[in-house]
């Protein structure tokens, strides 16, 4: 019994009899997710924004954690940005937690303190586009609206045998428009997810057809192209970039700036650096930076050692040293600032309460033993 191929729009009817049979199999296969309990709109844009951001394993751990510091959309829109990111930190893009805490102040200023329940009222909400309206709506309101994620593309893709890209527009008007045809009345809210569910657990990259309720209904199967669908653009261009950043220790302190309010980790605390320029040693690099970004003039004591880490098309080495600044002067001098808007010297301990970007925070975390000794010795020193 296979469903009717690309580009025919399959109505409600031929939608049917794969949608009954995606039901029973969410019934019976569905993972026990926190906000699945209690799908109240709050925790399901939440989970939502999360998903967007992370794998489930990790997302269902952070939303834990945000649901402990933010229970309610008025505990979040009056909470201070920065708790906010120290709360999304290690989740990446960091505009999604402004966003939130942005949208989270309009409701509660503007709107009553309650999310919109209609998909046009949250897409008028900062970081809210039509896949998370369709998901709060229909999970927690459980109206019949669509929501297509790459997990929904991918096994709509293989289902009807789309072959054309799955982001180019024919594919999407397709694959909304199914969404939309597919719900089974009264059922938004199961269906949705039963359909995430499925490409999560089922029809993954990897697809495992042979556990699949759907199999005798899908064309790519029927034809064996399962793994050519979906049709994807050009692949990811990987670029290497060489960071150099100084971890300056003065007193038992360490200097930490606030990055500015635009531009990537835009609020986020850092040590200071950036990008390696051409014909540099990693040493001359970062004293440069220091140079740009603050009047210090460290020296430099040692290397602190390399972290590599992923974000979005950058493939980035970070090289780290520890600096001292000369002469070791009473107290901790204050300096102007060119690339942040705040600065602080911390403790190890104050440094655990900012929001550092993931390679920072990398770096603190794999050299936490050498920072300390350097801290030691730098408060030594200052005996
Ligand atoms: N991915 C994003 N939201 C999801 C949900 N509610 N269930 C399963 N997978 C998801």
């Amino acid at each position: 019994m296979l469903l009717p191929a690309y580009p025919h729009i399959p109505t409600p009817e031929e939608c049917l009899p794969f949608a009954t049979a995606l039901l029973e199999w969410y019934n019976a296969h569905q993972r026990p997710l926190p906000w699945r309990e209690a799908p109240d709109a709050y925790r399901v844009w939440i989970s939502e924004i999360m998903l967007q951001q992370t794998q489930m394993e990790r997302g269902v751990a952070y939303f834990a954690q945000w649901m402990q510091r933010f229970p309610t959309l008025a505990s979040l829109a009056s909470a201070p940005l920065d708790d906010v990111l120290k709360a999304w930190e290690g989740l990446g893009y960091y505009s999604r937690a402004k966003n939130l805490h942005a949208a989270a102040r309009h409701v509660q200023h503007n709107l009553g303190g309650v999310l919109p329940s209609t998909p046009e009222g949250m897409v008028a909400l900062p970081g809210v586009g039509r896949y998370t309206a369709g998901a709060v709506c229909s999970i927690a309101h459980n109206l019949p609206v669509p929501a297509v994620d790459a997990n929904v593309e991918r096994v709509f893709a293989r289902l009807f045998d789309v072959d054309a890209p799955a982001k180019s527009k024919e594919a999407q008007a397709f694959f909304w428009q199914t969404a939309q045809n597919a719900i089974p009345q009264g059922q938004a809210r199961h269906f949705n997810q039963a359909l995430m569910e499925l490409g999560a657990l089922v029809c993954g990259k990897r697809a495992k057809c042979s556990a699949c309720p759907l199999e005798r209904f899908c064309q790519a199967s029927y034809l064996d192209l399962t793994f050519e669908r979906p049709i994807t653009g050009a692949k990811m261009v990987y670029v290497p970039l060489q960071i150099v950043t100084g971890v300056l220790v003065h007193r038992g302190r360490v200097f930490v700036q606030k990055r500015l309010d635009h531009g990537a980790w835009a609020g986020l605390w850092e040590f200071p650096g950036g990008s390696l320029e051409e014909g540099e040693t990693p040493e001359q690099g970062v004293l440069r930076e220091f140079s740009e970004e603050t009047d210090y003039t460290p020296q430099i004591l040692h290397p602190l050692g390399t972290v590599r880490h992923a974000y979005t098309r950058y493939r980035i080495t970070l090289h780290a040293f520890v600096c001292t600044l000369p002469g070791n002067p009473q107290g901790f001098l204050a300096t102007a600032l060119h690339a942040a808007t705040e600065c602080r010297w911390a403790t190890l301990e104050e440094m655990d309460a900012l929001a550092f970007p993931a390679g920072h925070r990398k770096l603190l975390d794999t050299k936490k033993t050498h920072i300390i000794q350097a801290l030691h010795n730098a408060g030594t020193e200052a005996l």
